[in-house]
Order: structure tokens, then C-alpha cells, then sequence
């Protein structure tokens, strides 16, 4: 088959679209012919080296955390999934032709596959941050980041449980807030105010999906600094704020379940920008440029 894959560090031009070897579902995974596989930001921070400690490179490395695709194998222990299922979820090396998942959702006929693909990752993260700040009917969050890939699902999410959300974006972003339900405010100086104009005083809980807030900042707009999940200010836990990387926290399974549900009744919806597989270092540039409106997402 063939897949996205490096073998040096460096920027979008070192990815190639070329062979590799088969995957194969292990116990309790399953395998999928790729309809569609999405672009997150920890891909770039594997190809750009930033996750390798000053380490030099070894070996060939792949990408891809989320797909979409048609069940063709099924490992030991599965049940409630068969061979030809249309599914959705999280794996690994999922920028490729095949690919392995550990945790899927039946894909609602009604979705397409780019869209279902970009749930992957974004579904989980944003399920966990509202789960780990108990979001409730009636809160009022802030979501730093709203119009990102996790950004949007977590507002989107939110409004699902019945809470009211303020998120932040750049000045060409705030339509697109409007648009998915948020009251929307422009980050940067000045931001803790409009949130706090836009709330009528202070949150319920905060959602930081990209940690250049200062964390004091966040955290004096909170009930207390443990109300402040984040998922990209790992430095935040010294504040008293809650760090989440996955792991322990998360309950992928249940998430992509309910990230089904709430794709086939439109209560999520996500923004694509889809581009072949032999183009993928052109959707990297614009995912490192940082300023994202809903997610990139690759097809064969
Ligand atoms: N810990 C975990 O479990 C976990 C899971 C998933 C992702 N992550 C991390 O979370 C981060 C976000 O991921 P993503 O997929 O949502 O990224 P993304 O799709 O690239 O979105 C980035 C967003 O950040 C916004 N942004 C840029 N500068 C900002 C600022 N100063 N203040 C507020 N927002 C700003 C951009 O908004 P504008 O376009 O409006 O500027 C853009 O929408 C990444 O660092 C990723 O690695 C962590």
C-alpha cells in the first residue's frame, strides 16, 4: 500500500505519498480502507522534529491519528462490527491506503467521509475537555480557540449539552463563531475584558485548545483554576489548571459514539477543506500557519 511518510525531520517538503507496509488489526482493532484520513497539528510537530528531544531521526515515520473508511479487517475480541462497515475513529498512521483503529463509530450515512474523519481527533479532545469541566445544562464556558479543528467541535459540543459559549478567534474567524453558535471575541490584548463584557462577568469553565493565553489569564476568568481545562499549555498544571494529553482521561469509544449522534442530527457540524493525499504538504503548510477554520482533511 502506500502512505504518508518521512525520513528526515524537516518542513511539509519532506513528506512523501509512497509504499509501506501492510497494517494489520491486532486484538480489539480494526482495520479500514482510507476514504479519508485528517490533518492535526501533532502530525507537523512529529515531521518538524519538535517531539523528538533533539533526538536525530530513526527509522521512517508515518502520520495520522483519525480516519474514515470500510471495515476489511477485524482483530480478536471484536463485536458490533463487521467486514464492509462504513466507520469513523482514531488509529494510528492513518494517512495511508489502510489503517488500523482502536476506538470507531458506525459512520451516519448522512456524513461524509472527509467530515467524519476530521471528527475523529477533534470529537475525542472535545468530549474529554467538556467531560473533565462537567459541562452543564445552563453553564456559560469560554473556549480560547473556537474556530480550530478542536475549537469548533468543543463549541459545537457545549451547545449540544445545553451550555451558552463564548469563544475566541481572530478577526476573520468571529462570523464563524456566529455561525456554529458562539458569541465570539477576538483573542489578544485585551481579551480577558471581552470575555467578561460578552459573559456578564466571569465563566463557568474554561476550555484553552491552544495554550497561548497566559494561564492567569484564563484562570481569573473562572470559578477557580481547577474549571480551566487545557489541552496545549502543559506548563498550566503549576497554576492549578487541569492538563490533558489523553490517556487515563480519555473514553474514546463512548466519544465516538456520541460524535456520531450529534453528526447525523447536525448538531456538529465541520468545516472541511479536503486535498488528495499527493498534495498533503500544502494542507501542512496552511495547518502550521496556524490559523485554522474547521479542519484539513486528505483523500486518497
Ligand atoms: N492534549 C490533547 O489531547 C490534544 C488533542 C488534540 C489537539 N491538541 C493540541 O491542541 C492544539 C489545537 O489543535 P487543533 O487541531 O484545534 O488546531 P488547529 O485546527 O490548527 O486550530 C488552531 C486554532 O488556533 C487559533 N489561534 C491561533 N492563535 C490563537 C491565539 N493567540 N488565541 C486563541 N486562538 C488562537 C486559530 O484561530 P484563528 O484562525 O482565528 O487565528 C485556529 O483556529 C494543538 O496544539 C494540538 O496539538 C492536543
Amino acid at each position: 500500500m502506500r502512505a504518508l511518510k518521512f525520513r528526515q525531520y524537516g518542513g511539509p517538503e519532506v513528506l512523501e505519498w509512497a509504499d509501506a507496509p501492510d497494517p494489520h488489526a491486532g486484538p480489539g482493532q480494526i482495520r479500514i480502507a482510507v476514504r479519508a484520513a485528517s490533518v492535526n497539528p501533532i502530525d507537523w510537530k512529529a515531521y518538524t522534529g519538535a517531539l523528538s528531544g533533539g533526538q536525530p531521526m530513526a527509522g521512517t515515520g508515518y502520520l495520522g491519528s483519525d480516519a474514515a473508511g470500510v471495515v476489511d479487517e477485524v482483530g480478536e475480541g471484536v463485536t458490533g462490527v463487521s467486514v464492509g462497515d462504513d466507520v469513523f475513529g482514531r488509529g494510528q498512521n492513518t494517512q495511508a491506503e489502510y489503517a488500523v483503529l482502536d476506538s470507531w463509530a458506525a459512520k451516519p450515512s448522512s456524513v461524509d467521509w472527509a467530515v467524519a474523519a476530521a471528527a475523529g481527533v477533534a470529537g475525542e479532545t472535545g468530549e474529554r475537555g467538556l467531560r473533565l469541566l462537567d459541562v452543564k445544562s445552563g453553564d456559560t464556558i469560554f473556549v480560547d480557540g473556537g474556530a480550530g479543528g478542536v475549537g469548533a467541535v468543543a463549541v459545537q459540543m457545549a451547545i449540544a449539552r445545553g451550555a451558552r459559549v463564548i469563544a475566541s478567534s481572530g478577526e476573520a474567524n468571529l462570523d464563524y463563531l456566529r455561525e456554529i453558535g458562539a458569541t465570539p471575541v477576538r483573542y489578544g490584548e485585551g481579551m480577558v475584558e471581552r470575555v467578561r463584557a460578552a459573559a456578564g462577568g466571569g465563566v463557568d469553565g474554561v476550555f484553552d485548545t491552544v495554550g497561548k493565553a497566559p494561564v492567569d489569564d484564563l484562570i481569573s476568568l473562572a470559578p477557580d483554576p481547577s474549571r480551566v481545562v487545557t489541552i496545549a499549555n502543559f506548563a498550566a498544571g503549576q497554576a492549578g489548571a487541569r492538563v490533558t494529553g489523553g490517556g487515563a482521561d480519555s473514553q474514546p469509544m463512548q466519544a465516538m459514539a456520541l460524535v456520531a449522534d450529534l453528526l447525523a442530527q447536525n448538531k456538529v457540524v465541520i468545516k472541511v477543506q479536503t486535498f488528495p493525499f499527493g498534495r498533503a504538504a500544502d494542507a501542512y503548510r496552511i495547518s502550521q500557519g496556524g490559523h485554522l477554520r474547521g479542519k484539513l482533511v486528505l483523500v486518497p
